[in-house]
């Protein structure tokens, strides 16, 4: 999906994002599996994660306070929106949506509202989404979230996914804009379902693929295949980089933020390093977050912008992968 000239354009109005109070830290792991701070620190780069408690947060809690921050930051109410996107793979139900609940709890009635699934790509997916149909006139005032609680679909016996992921929101309030340079610059989009069992939460057994032979997981959980979501990331993130930044003419030294995905500090450092991108364009939270899924990217993205680093001269890009298998990227300037 590649942005020509257009009528309208797209600003930020506010960015917003929760995490829980709760954290669990490497050594709290330790207690559950086979582990060591030391193994997961050098695998991953994760040091500590938020974790949701069960019996007053989650999903839903999660993306209202995430947009409600956007909200504060922009100036702006509930009832100004017009559409609510909540980027997610672990609604608490699959019907009403997360966004329907959101829209409820903030008054934003009679806004549209839909969830998102494409995993670790749900926020870029619904960036993107909701730039266009602000582009086209559609709509004037949306609402984006990514929101996610990977700990309610986390086993915690098995010790290769439940190092790696952590609870967080982001959001994003889009505004239509005069200015039609204002905005997505362009977008990307893509899927290979081929790979669709490399990351799957079955709800039915006969779901489960008959190769998976040594699979321990309970129905609801994630299943992983660590190694070869690895192997795809590693080239997928790096291409799908190379792909925004060509598309739109930004080098390492005219690039803003690069705001990635947080997977695995291993695999954000490889495409980094072979762009050749400076590190301090390449922000990095997984370290005190772990891997939030959806949340990451509005996450990375909300404490980029209350830090004064998304700069108006220098377009920033947005990328991630994740379960389908998917991908997205955007490249905004604000
Ligand atoms: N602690 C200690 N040892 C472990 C652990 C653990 N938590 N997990 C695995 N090991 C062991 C393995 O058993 C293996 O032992 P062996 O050599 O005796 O057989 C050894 O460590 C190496 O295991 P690998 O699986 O090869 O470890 P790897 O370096 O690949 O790291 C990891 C595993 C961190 C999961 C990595 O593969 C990864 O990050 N993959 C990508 C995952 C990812 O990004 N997922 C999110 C996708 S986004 C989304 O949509 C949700």
């Amino acid at each position: 999906m590649t942005q020509i000239a257009q009528p309208f354009g797209v600003r930020i109005r506010g960015t917003g994002s929760c995490v829980p109070e709760r954290r669990l830290t490497n050594n709290d792991l330790t207690k559950l599996v086979d582990t060591s701070d030391e193994w997961i620190i050098q695998r991953t780069g994760i040091h500590e994660r938020r974790v949701c408690d069960p019996s007053s947060e989650g999903t839903f809690t999660m993306a209202r306070d995430a947009l409600k921050n956007a909200l504060d930051m922009a100036e702006m109410k509930g009832s100004d929106l017009d559409l609510i996107i909540v980027g997610t793979v672990t609604a608490e139900m699959t019907c009403p949506s997360v966004a329907a609940r959101v829209g409820a709890a903030l008054d934003a009635i009679p806004a549209a509202a839909f969830d998102l699934s494409a995993a670790c790509s749900g926020f870029v997916y619904s960036m993107n989404i909701a730039q266009a149909l602000i582009r086209s006139g559609q709509f004037r005032t949306v609402g984006v979230v990514g929101a996610e609680c990977m700990t309610s679909i986390v086993d915690y016996t098995d010790r290769t996914v439940s190092i790696l992921f952590g609870d967080a929101a982001g959001a994003a309030i889009l505004t239509r804009d005069p200015d039609p340079r204002i905005g997505c610059l362009y977008s990307a989009m893509g899927a290979d379902g081929r790979g669709w069992d490399s990351l799957y939460i079955p709800r039915r057994a006969q779901e489960i693929p008959a190769n998976d032979i040594d699979n321990p997981i309970a129905l609801g959980n994630l299943r992983m295949n660590g190694k070869e979501v690895f192997r795809f990331a590693v080239t997928k993130f790096r291409e799908v980089i190379e792909d925004a930044m060509s598309k739109t003419g930004l080098t390492p030294e005219s690039v803003g933020q690069v705001v990635c995905h947080q997977s695995n500090i291993r695999i954000i450092e490889s495409a980094r390093e072979k762009l050749g991108i400076p590190k301090e364009k390449v922000y990095i939270n997984i370290d005190r977050f772990g891997n939030s899924s959806a949340g990451s990217v509005g996450l990375c993205l909300d404490q980029l912008w209350r830090a004064g680093k998304i700069e108006k001269e220098r377009p920033f890009v947005m990328v991630a992968f994740g379960g389908g298998l998917t991908w997205a990227s955007g490249v905004w300037r604000v």
